[in-house]
């Protein structure tokens, strides 16, 4: 078998084993963004819009800073807000609602939120987020990421005292044929 058979199999194989992976989550419910900068990071990730709250992208961000919170949950006093306006937010899960969460970064100006889990080991469980209860919801796009992803784009950040990392969202993958093979190594293994 040559070399181009080979490797047709194997990207068949990624192909197959990334279909059957995503149709368990429902693939038609996520939604795709690609980091740029920093490098080390350079994927496309997956994540969950909230089920029944928080708005739609109504155009896509071919470059847009992604803000990780401080404090990293994004439930008390945002202290980086000088830096959110018109950006999208990046907060961990845990200590208040995901509501509460995406209106605190709504009201610091903030385009778009992504939760990720605070299990940080967790690579395959996406969460349905939904309202608490509360009539003021947000109306800032509310988006969540799994674990893993968001403890590995924070910490390359933290790593390289970067305040922030420049993405494209949301990316259409459907017509994308080398997409499986450019999510992230720790995602596909
Ligand atoms: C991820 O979290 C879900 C829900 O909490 C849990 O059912 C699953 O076992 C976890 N998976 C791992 C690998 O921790
Ligand atoms: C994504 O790309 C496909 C294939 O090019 C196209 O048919 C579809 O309309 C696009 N979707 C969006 C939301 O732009």
């Amino acid at each position: 078998m040559g070399f181009d058979n080979i490797a047709r199999l194997f990207v068949a194989g990624v192909l197959f084993l990334q279909l059957h992976r995503l149709s368990a989550l429902g693939v038609n419910e996520l939604l795709y963004f690609r980091i740029l900068r920093p490098p080390d990071i350079g994927y496309i990730f997956s994540a969950a819009p909230a089920r029944d709250f928080g708005g739609d992208f109504t155009s896509s961000y071919d470059e847009i800073f992604l803000v990780p919170a401080e404090p990293a949950d994004g439930c008390s006093e945002l202290r980086n807000t000088h830096l959110m306006e018109g950006q999208v937010i990046l907060l961990q899960r845990g200590g208040c609602s995901f509501v509460r969460k995406a209106r605190n970064v709504e009201e610091a100006g903030g385009r778009a939120v992504l939760i990720a889990d605070d299990a940080w080991d967790n690579d395959s469980q996406y969460l349905d987020m939904i309202t608490d209860g509360t009539t003021d919801t947000p109306s800032i796009p509310a988006l969540f990421l799994l674990g893993r992803d968001g403890m590995m784009i924070r910490r390359s950040l933290q790593r390289q005292s970067l305040p922030w990392a420049v993405i494209s969202i949301p990316v259409n993958v459907s017509a994308l044929a080398s997409f499986p093979l450019q999510q992230p190594p720790w995602t596909l293994w």
